[in-house]
């Protein structure tokens, strides 16, 4: 296989992970993803990212009061900024995946408990082993270059799990509640909380798991300019 082929074989054959198997994931096998991730790009390579790896207890606090404030009506208390207005074109793609997933999981259009259940899992970070907060140093904060930054190493994350056999989804749900997360991960205070990733050994009886999302065209995302034909 060239380096080519290898290397395309993890990026187009990755997909999320929403089912996982109960077996724990070495922490020298999660250090070793996170070594090659920080392989990633950044800013000035300002390296600006930082990552609570959370097990056990931990994230079984975290999910458990994550999903009680939501349940309580707490409000969304997410430390990155949301965009509450999303429509068209992206509106159409969060319903396409929403359909492949719940299509798969065979979840009718009208049955509530089933999709307030699938929500849920959501907010319990689909029940993974292990959560990875990404978190960047917040002297940083209000710049466009830490997310960007966090984008690029959380990528490169769940690329080098899956070339692994781990399974992971990018969660935002599982921060929802963020001071929950600060508060049972132990982040601290001179981080912001980006995002986290569930991780685990994906259950291949999992029917969302064989869900292959939808990407545009090169020919609809792309202009080249400049060229001679
Ligand atoms: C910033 C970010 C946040 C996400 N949050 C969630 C989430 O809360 N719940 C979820 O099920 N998937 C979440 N995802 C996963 C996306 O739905 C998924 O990446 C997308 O549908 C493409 O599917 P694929 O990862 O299988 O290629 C998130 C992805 C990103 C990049």
């Amino acid at each position: 296989m060239t380096e080519a082929e290898a290397y395309d074989a993890v990026v187009r054959g990755r997909r999320s992970i929403r089912g996982f198997l109960d077996k724990p994931v070495p922490r020298e096998l999660i250090a070793e993803i996170l070594g090659v991730a920080m392989r990633a790009p950044s800013s000035f390579n300002n390296q600006c990212w930082n990552f609570s790896v959370v097990t056990g207890e931990a994230l079984a606090a975290i999910r458990q009061g994550n999903t009680e404030g939501i349940l309580a009506g707490k409000p969304d208390s997410r430390e990155f900024r949301r965009f509450d207005g999303i429509a068209e074109e992206h509106r159409f793609r969060q319903i396409e995946i929403a359909k492949q997933l719940f299509g798969a999981m065979g979840i009718a259009r009208d049955d509530k408990d089933a999709r307030q259940d699938w929500v849920l899992r959501g907010f319990r970070q689909f029940d993974a082993p292990v959560s990875i907060v990404v978190t960047y140093d917040r002297v940083l904060l209000g710049s466009d270059i830490a997310p960007f930054d966090c984008g690029a190493v959380t990528n490169a994350l769940v690329n080098a799990a899956w070339s692994r056999g781990l399974g992971c989804v990018i969660n935002s749900q599982g921060i929802m509640q963020s001071p929950v997360v600060r508060e049972h991960a132990q982040i601290p205070d001179d981080q912001v909380i980006m995002i986290c990733v569930a991780m685990g050994w994906p259950d291949e009886a999992f029917p969302a798991n064989a869900v292959v999302s939808n990407r545009k065209t090169v020919d609809e995302a792309v202009r080249f300019v400049g060229f001679d034909d």
